[in-house]
């Protein structure tokens, strides 16, 4: 790594901006487009998290495929410890991977079901260029047993699994190549409540264990609050607030993250909160019901 990488933010995203155009309506006309995301900015220092919020349909998913580079923004630059993900070669983008991988919403679907859990924990190491079995089983051991599982299960199919179990499995699979940053994409929206505190106490402790940086999409502020130092809140594909989620679950100030906030004391029952949060949220209650 360079002297200037080093220095630099894990994470920039900068002046992300994307539109599809959609079906021309008139064969001569202009084709039509939707702006999905509006300007984009934030960083992400080593170590840290951000949580994004949003509406569904707001942009989160794009802004993320955009930020794994698996889509090409219309405007604006993703670096990655300083390096533009978008102007790498195939072969470097491939080799940058490495450190950061992606865990998805849906833990049925983003597990093949014909592939045994070993081949599926090992993908990114092959996609790498690794081919030493032994070491890749090895590691797959390691790592399974890191986030609860065992090293009998490398030869079970996803389908012998639970919801919360595979995501566990997924994010096993977005460990292996010690990444930097893991961005998650609604990762315990799928999974029962008593579930969804388990996986994020797992991502919490990877963070405190490797320092590793998260980028979490949920709609969970008690959740990010958790997890993240940061936040954003996205509303039509702009950013419309940002701050700790100390800030924003005391002085929130769009309607969507008020929103949020008023939900809190109803989500999470049996989830281990912090006296702060039961707090933060009771008092954002308390005061949007006296000014109401
Ligand atoms: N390939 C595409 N072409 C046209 N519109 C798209 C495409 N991908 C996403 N969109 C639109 O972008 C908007 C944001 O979608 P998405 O990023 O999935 O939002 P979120 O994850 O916040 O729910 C939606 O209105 C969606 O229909
Ligand atoms: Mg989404």
């Amino acid at each position: 790594m360079s002297a200037a990488q080093s220095r630099s933010p894990l994470l920039e995203v900068q002046h992300i901006s994307q539109h599809y155009k959609l079906p021309r309506q008139r064969l001569l006309g202009p084709a039509p487009q939707v702006q999905v995301l509006d300007d984009i900015c934030f960083n992400v220092p080593a170590g840290q998290s951000i949580g994004i919020v949003g509406e569904s349909g707001s942009g989160k998913s794009t802004l993320a495929r955009i930020i794994m580079a698996l889509d090409v923004p219309s405007q604006g630059r993703v670096r990655l410890m300083g390096r533009d993900l978008h102007a790498m070669t195939p072969a470097q983008l491939q080799a940058a991977r490495a450190d950061f991988q992606m865990v998805f919403q849906d833990p049925y679907s983003s597990l093949d079901p014909r592939q045994r859990i070993e081949r599926i924990v090992t993908e990114p190491m092959h996609a790498l260029g690794e081919r030493d079995r032994e070491k890749m089983r090895a590691r797959a051991e390691k790592i399974l047993q890191r986030v609860g599982l065992t090293s009998q299960d490398l030869r079970k199919y996803p389908h012998e699994f639970s919801g919360g179990q595979r995501q566990r499995i997924a994010i096993a699979r977005a460990l292996m190549t010690h990444p930097r940053l893991i961005v998650a994409d609604e990762p315990v929206s799928a999974l029962d409540v008593t579930i969804q505190a388990q996986v994020l106490d797992l991502m919490l402790e990877l963070k405190a264990t490797y320092g590793i940086s998260f980028l979490f999409i949920s709609h969970d502020m008690a959740a990010i609050h958790h997890l993240c130092e940061d936040m954003l809140v996205m509303h039509q594909g702009k950013a419309v607030e940002r701050g700790s989620p100390e800030k924003l679950l005391n002085e929130p100030r769009h309607a969507y993250t008020q929103a949020l906030v008023r939900a809190l004391p109803q989500l999470g029952q049996g989830r281990r909160r912090t006296r702060l949060q039961q707090e933060a949220a009771q008092a954002a209650v308390a005061e949007t019901s006296s000014t109401a």
